[in-house]
């Protein structure tokens, strides 16, 4: 063999071995913590973090970052202990042909502990998220801060803590929690837009029930203190819940489908055949004649909306106020509505923080809001007072005074007191406020009106009941109605209802090139 016959085979073993080596260590990567781990995790029900990501993104668009990073500990034996990737996998995909960051928790691989690497894996994640003007998925399945590292755990969690703030209102931020997630690490899905949990797998906790036992005596399990429906319903962290996995990942490409990428992007249109102006002749007899019975406000949404499809948010949450996405006229919009079907729709605290919430959100990423308002005024109560109806409610306000988007209302019957304000009146700069002829606009309802401005007169009457009556009438006749505020130019239309969806579509339309702002400043200093 010649010496330039023997340098080639010599490469090409080199070559081969190089090959070899990258092969043995993308397949440990793949593997995670080992075939057994993931047993478990199946045998939980449970998906592996890559089977998450398969699923969420657009079949073969999945690229991996830093799938050969390893932890650098030395302690606790860890150096025997190296996994590839590091109990994190990171990369980018598309959603529906859209670019999407993703970081997926890897729990066979040490518990998906945050270590010091694995932090900087997510961070470079949610940093390119940003620099591209693309959302921002998180996978969470994690026993939290990686014990053996210590500090340099906690400093990762903070690192990703800044970062979650600083794109806040940059590009939409979601958090599936799909497993455990306690302790701090619970902030970082509670800074970003929106948090889905899983039904039956997942569970969120500042501190556990074992702590809780320890530190005030009370017994409680994982999922009363933590789980999906928990959230959902009592604490209104979790936006949505899912049945399982599958199902967690299919709302959350549903979810993006109304959102833009980033906040200097619209979001995208969605094609339909649902003509602008189809009418919806129901609506008509919708709002009952009589003021104090209810209906319900999904009707009108659904009837109004592109298809009927109506993806509401927070749906277990303070069902009093109705907030969610949808599309009119191919445009995505924020919907707000008051529910007379729960609590008449008052607004309490729950309410006012739920809508304030999803209320700035829309407007830092450029979705138009559509208010429906039948509002009875806001929750009285010593237990409201004492929780601080005045500050949470004020949230609600400053948010719809704050928007600059579009903004459309739709006021079906009350709108009473405070709320007439809070509610996107035009008084908050909404642009296009609309009235059913149902409208009753007043300071109170009329019951109420008249005790107080009739009290004397009432008492001295031969016949109390037939002066209020009458009293109550001339009230609804002068006030309940919507055209003492139509004449001042407070309501600009009063239409028929079965119109709604051609009216706010028009809207939508003439307000697509909207130019306002705030005052120049750091930022307001909303009443948190
Ligand atoms: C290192 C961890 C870990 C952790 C779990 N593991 N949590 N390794 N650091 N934090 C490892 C386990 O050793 C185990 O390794 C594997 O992950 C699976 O854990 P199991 O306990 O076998 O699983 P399970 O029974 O399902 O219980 C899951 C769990 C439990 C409830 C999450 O592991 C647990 O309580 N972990 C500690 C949770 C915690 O207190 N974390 C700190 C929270 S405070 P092997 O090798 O056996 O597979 C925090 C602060 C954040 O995070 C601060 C931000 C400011």
């Amino acid at each position: 063999m010649t010496a330039a016959a023997k340098a080639d085979e010599t490469s090409g073993e080199v070559r081969g071995q190089q090959v070899q080596e990258l092969e043995r260590r993308l397949q440990q990567s793949q593997l995670g913590g080992g075939a057994e781990r993931i047993d478990r995790q199946h045998a939980s029900g449970k998906m592996t973090a890559r089977e998450r990501v398969d699923l969420l993104l657009d079949p073969g668009s999945w690229v991996e970052i830093d799938a050969l990073v390893t932890h650098r500990c030395t302690d606790f034996g860890m150096d025997e202990q190296r996994v590839a990737g590091d109990g994190v996998v990171c990369g980018h995909g598309r959603v529906d042909q859209r670019p999407v960051y993703v970081f997926a928790q890897d729990f066979t691989v040490f518990g998906g502990s945050l270590s010091e690497t694995n932090a900087r894996k997510i961070c470079k994640v949610m940093d390119l998220a940003v620099e591209n003007g693309a959302p921002v998925v998180g996978l969470n399945d994690s026993g939290g801060a990686r014990i053996q590292e210590g500090v340099a755990s906690l400093g990762g969690y903070a690192d990703i803590f800044l970062r979650n703030t600083l794109s806040s209102g940059v590009v939409p931020q979601i958090s599936a929690i799909m497993g455990p997630c306690a302790g701090g690490a619970v902030y970082s899905p509670a800074i970003t837009d929106f948090v889905l949990m899983v039904e039956g797998t997942s569970y969120m906790f500042v501190t556990g029930p074992d702590v809780i036992k320890t530190v005030t005596h009370e017994d409680v399990s994982m999922e009363e203190l933590g789980g999906a429906m928990t959230h959902a319903r009592k604490s209104g962290v979790a936006h949505f819940t899912a049945s399982d996995d599958a199902d967690c990942l299919a709302l959350i490409r549903e979810l993006l489908g109304y959102l833009p990428g980033n906040n200097l992007d619209d979001p995208p249109l969605r094609a339909t055949d649902d003509p602008d102006d189809r009418e919806a002749p129901e609506l008509d007899e919708l709002v009952p004649v009589d003021p104090n019975k209810p209906y319900d406000i999904l009707d009108l949404i659904r009837a109004v909306v592109d298809d009927g499809r109506f993806l509401e948010v927070h749906r277990n949450f303070a069902q009093n106020i109705v907030v969610g996405f949808a599309h009119m006229g191919g445009r995505s919009v924020g919907i707000v509505a008051n529910q007379p079907n729960y609590l008449a729709g008052v607004l309490d605290i729950d309410a006012a923080v739920k809508g304030g919430r999803f209320v700035r959100f829309c407007d830092a990423f450029n979705i138009p809001l559509v208010t429906f308002e039948d509002v009875p005024g806001f929750l009285p109560g010593v237990r409201q007072e004492h929780g601080g109806i005045i500050r949470n409610g004020a949230k609600l306000l400053y948010a719809f005074a704050e928007a600059t988007v579009p903004k459309i209302t739709v006021i079906t019957r009350k709108a009473y007191g405070g709320a007439y304000c809070v509610m996107a009146s035009k008084h908050l700069r909404t642009d296009v406020n609309l009235a059913f002829p149902t409208a009753e606009i007043a300071v109170m309802g009329p019951g109420g009106a008249v005790n107080i401005l009739y009290r004397q007169q009432i008492r001295k009457a031969d016949d109390p009941e037939a002066l209020r009556e009458r009293l109550t009438a001339e009230y609804r006749e002068k006030f309940s109605n919507p055209y003492v505020a139509a004449e001042r130019g407070f309501v600009d239309a009063v239409i028929a209802p079965r119109t709604t969806r051609g009216e706010i579509v028009r809207a939508l339309r003439q307000l697509a090139g909207k130019r306002s702002g705030v005052p120049a400043k750091k930022h307001g200093s909303v009443p948190l």
